[in-house]
């Protein structure tokens, strides 16, 4: 009684982890959670004040979100980005992830992955019955698709329709996209339109991030939303930023909207005017410079000859590879090394990567984000002996991993 296609669907081995890092925690075993990526600070106090003063708020919202957030927003984006974007290009969804998901549905063409890239996109591709083409990326371009790469998947046919997902900061590699001219170069020359999921864009290490739509707005769909940048997962709101030149797609996911999820609960975004309005930066610098510290502390102590890994930029992540490491799978890799060290990872094969490749994500979350917080504002600088005192765990299962990494 289950269509086919749902089916052959899998539970991510993000679950199958979670579930096994439980059952060893039961057991009386220390588990150092790297594998799930979740913001480690707490929500910024005048959005809690603001959602408890909105919690009256009961009726429905409009489909496309409340005018004075989607206002809100515009302004904020406009200003960072230096585009022109208004109330009437924003759509608020309940996470960016529905909002893609109905992007997939609504979408007639082909969608382009670079591999790795987030564990959502390919099975909502599937679900919305769009081709996917796979782009393996390299290290050495900055696990980012090239251009020709790009070009290459169209060329095979002109007249299709393509969407390609470009994630920056990227989730698993922790990577900024670097070649968005060549990108949007190809983009102007075809039918390619781009979703940017910019959801860790706040959390770039160093200033100046740049979007693919700083090159070409008319063709980008911007992604983003609560969850990553104010700890906010859980208050589940989104919202894709639209260009003039794509309104239809707007116009149908408001339908698709309408007839799915009707509004996001009221009183969040009520409360969301203001992560968009008050002045957050002194917060938002703050997490990004102990999410930068406590990367780089990872990948200092990791890399070795044994280990390779990209430096992080942005956001959460870094993705090793453990080179002189020989499993069937990453998956197994990885199951060993959660039963061996407590630390758990997932493997590089979730993420679209071969699984004869030892890539796994690593996520660097796995401390307390507010008493750091607390502490860099007293402070002001990060050295070893706060990521001692506020990211014990971050110490401990790098060591072991490090040590697991030498091991025969
Ligand atoms: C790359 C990426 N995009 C999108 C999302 C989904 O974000 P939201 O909470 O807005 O649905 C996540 C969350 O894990 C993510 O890692």
């Amino acid at each position: 009684m289950i269509k086919n296609i749902i089916k052959n669907l899998k539970p991510s081995s993000t679950l199958l982890m979670n579930e096994e890092s439980k059952k060893l925690e039961k057991e009386g075993k220390q588990i150092f959670k790297f594998g799930f990526g979740q913001s480690p600070f707490q929500i910024p106090e005048d959005m809690v004040n603001e959602l408890k003063k909105n919690s009256h708020q009961n009726k429905y919202l409009p489909m496309q979100g409340l005018p004075e957030l989607r206002d809100a927003v515009a302004l904020y984006t406009s200003n960072k980005k230096g585009n022109n974007y208004k109330a009437d290009n924003v759509i608020i969804g309940p996470g960016s992830k529905e909002l893609m998901f109905l992007l997939h549905i609504l979408f007639d063409g082909d969608v382009i992955l670079p591999a790795p890239s987030w564990v959502s996109y390919a099975p909502q591709a599937i679900i919305g019955r769009n081709k996917v083409h796979w782009i393996e990326t390299k290290r050495e371009n900055n696990w980012f698709p090239t251009g020709e790469e790009i070009e290459k998947v169209i060329s095979k046919n002109k007249n299709k329709n393509y969407l390609l997902f470009l994630n920056s900061p990227n989730n698993p590699s922790g990577q900024i996209c670097e070649n968005l001219d060549e990108i949007a170069t190809v983009a102007n020359k075809n039918n390619l339109i781009i979703l940017s999921d910019e959801i860790y864009s706040e959390l770039s290490f160093n200033t100046g991030f740049k979007s693919i739509s700083n090159f070409c707005p008319e063709k980008t769909i911007i992604s983003t939303g609560l969850s990553k940048w104010c700890g906010a997962g859980g208050w589940r709101l989104g919202y894709f930023i639209i260009p003039d030149s794509l309104k239809e797609i707007k116009n149908k996911l408001k339908v698709l909207a309408s007839e799915t999820f009707s509004s996001v609960s009221a009183p969040i975004q009520y409360a969301a005017i203001s992560a968009y309005q008050n002045d957050h930066s002194s917060y938002i610098r703050n997490s990004s410079n102990i999410l930068k510290n406590v990367g780089e502390y990872v990948y200092e102590n990791l890399k070795s000859n044994n280990v390779i890994i990209s430096k992080p930029k942005g956001g959460f992540y870094l993705m090793p590879e453990f080179v002189n490491k020989n499993f069937s799978t990453s998956s197994e890799m990885c199951k060993t090394i959660l039963k061996d060290t407590g630390v758990a990872l997932l493997p590089g094969s979730d993420f679209g990567c071969s699984e004869k490749k030892m890539l796994a994500r690593l996520s660097f979350t796995d401390f307390d984000g507010s008493s750091f917080m607390n502490d860099i504002k007293k402070n002001k600088n990060i050295d070893l002996n706060s990521i001692n005192n506020f990211a014990p765990k971050i110490i401990e299962g790098t060591k072991k991993l490090r040590e697991w990494s030498e091991s025969a």
